[in-house]
């Protein structure tokens, strides 16, 4: 992502905070590594610096979830994290990056790591405030319930004269319905010195980041508020908000995707991942989940009731109802693959198809092969994994088990019920089944002893 961001004029840094409990989680997990759209809370939170060119991040995390810094320092790399212990309040948390970020000179931005949903051109205005000479930018919303938030003393131009908590404002203060949202920007050295002066006495006792806001005021540096709608700056405190947050995210992903030419007829039954590419053309019917690292490519029709993860999906490729792509599925264009079809590890080639009941895993299936209802790819034999690989133009009977490693030639067919061990030439058919005995009038003689017996029973 940091590849493609476009490179600002003033250098810029993040400081993301995560040093919060998150106890109304009420999980072992820690909140931040909560997943929306199958990405944690703080990747999500990552990805917007990333996206607006922030060429250091730190992660403020707390000691009791080391997890928390573990998984930020396998994505950044380590000196990626600083440890706020014990936590004393959001300005205490920033200040735990001061030293990490000594040697910065440019831009900062605060954010916090459990808000998902705010993504770089929601954070952007406020590098704009800080290139257009104001000192110390705040991310504000309007909130439909105030309560609890802090609320931003406004003069006209959106000039931000203090940010007042919740705890310490009077009953005119609570009146105000511009929020702080808790992102922040200001140049490295301004915040820090800013920083430096504030104090924790307060109804928390806490060191309040936003009372950087009154002091640069009275400082007479230039403190201006942008604005950002409600749910973009939403932050995940429980479960139920995880899933409104994920609710919101899903729509506006896949109104995005209807907007590229994505035809989904019934798009609130449809699940993507935060990664999850479909070319304008597709068609994605009614309650398909996509996991992570799927692409499904122009014309393509996901049938209802499909599964598909870590799966390429060629052009006009039929997939379902009812299949389920694993990852390292790929299939070609105009492949079909039906109903209660899964398919992991296999590259099934154009044109080919596995309409009925199979399980395809590790190995190929070659251009317009047909692949018979209940053929199994038996891939595993407890300890180890191998491959089959069926040519192109191969027929293979319903119901074949084809133990791996095995290969099927170009034009081979197999028979029904066949067990196929070894390889099958090409052109070749292969049988591996009992053959079949005819006994004329078999069933009738059995059917008429049958009925003599019970007829005489039933006498008695
Ligand atoms: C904060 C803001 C408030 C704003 C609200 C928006 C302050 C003083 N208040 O209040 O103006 O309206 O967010 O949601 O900044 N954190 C730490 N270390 C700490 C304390 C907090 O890392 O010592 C992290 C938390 O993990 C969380 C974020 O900072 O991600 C905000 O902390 P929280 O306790 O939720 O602050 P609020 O009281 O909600
Ligand atoms: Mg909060």
């Amino acid at each position: 992502m940091t590849d493609n961001a476009p490179k600002p004029a003033r250098r810029r840094a993040a400081v993301i905070l995560a040093a919060g409990q998150g106890t109304r989680m009420k999980s072992p997990t820690p909140k931040v590594l909560h997943k929306l759209a199958g990405r944690t809370l703080m990747d999500h939170a990552i990805d917007a610096a990333e996206g607006l060119g922030c060429e250091r991040i730190i992660v403020v995390v707390g000691a009791h979830s080391p997890q928390v810094g573990e998984a930020a320092r396998k994505r950044l790399g380590e000196g990626a994290t600083v440890v706020q212990d014990p936590p004393l309040g959001t300005g205490h948390a920033v200040l735990a990056a001061k030293e990490a970020l000594a040697d910065f000179d440019g831009d900062v931005v605060v954010t916090y790591a459990d808000c998902p949903l705010t993504t770089p051109g929601v954070i952007a205005p406020l590098f704009d405030l800080l290139a257009g000479g104001t000192d110390v930018a705040v991310l504000g919303f309007e909130a439909a319930n105030p309560t609890g938030y802090g609320r931003l003393v406004l003069a006209p131009g959106h000039v931000l004269l203090r940010i007042v908590e919740e705890k310490e404002a009077d009953l005119a203060t609570k009146q105000v319905k511009h929020c702080n949202s808790g992102v922040l920007a200001a140049d490295r050295k301004v915040l820090f010195d800013l920083l430096a002066q504030v104090r924790n006495d307060n109804a928390k006792g806490e060191y309040y980041l936003t009372d950087i806001a009154g002091l640069a005021h009275d400082r007479k540096f230039s403190t201006r508020a942008a604005f950002a709608p409600e749910p973009a700056v939403q932050g995940v405190n429980s479960q139920a908000e995880l899933a409104a947050a994920e609710a919101v995210w899903q729509r506006g992903r896949r109104n995005a995707l209807m907007v590229e030419g994505v035809t989904m007829p019934a798009p609130d039954t449809v699940h993507l991942s935060w990664d999850t590419r479909i070319a304008g053309g597709a068609v994605v019917e009614q309650f398909v989940v996509f996991g992570p690292g799927v692409s499904v490519a122009s014309g393509a029709v996901i049938k209802a009731f499909s599964h598909l993860e870590g799966a390429v999906v060629g052009e006009g490729a039929l997939i379902g109802p009812y299949a389920r792509l694993r990852p390292g599925a790929e299939i070609g264009p105009e492949a079909h693959i039906g109903n209660f079809v899964e398919v992991k590890k296999v590259k099934v080639g154009k044109g080919a198809k596995a309409n009925h009941l199979s399980y395809l895993g590790d190995g190929s299936v070659g251009e317009k092969a047909n692949i018979g209802a209940g053929t199994i790819f038996c891939n595993y034999d407890g300890f180890d994994k191998f491959e089959t690989h069926v040519g192109a133009g191969a027929f293979i009977g319903s119901n074949s088990a084809l133990v791996a490693p095995v290969r099927v030639g170009d034009g081979a067919m197999t028979g029904s019920g066949s067990v196929i061990v070894k390889n099958v030439p090409a052109e070749a058919l292969a049988l591996s089944r009992a053959e079949q005995v005819v006994k004329a009038g078999w069933a009738a003689k059995f059917r008429a002893a049958k009925q003599d017996k019970k007829a005489k029973k039933d006498k008695k």
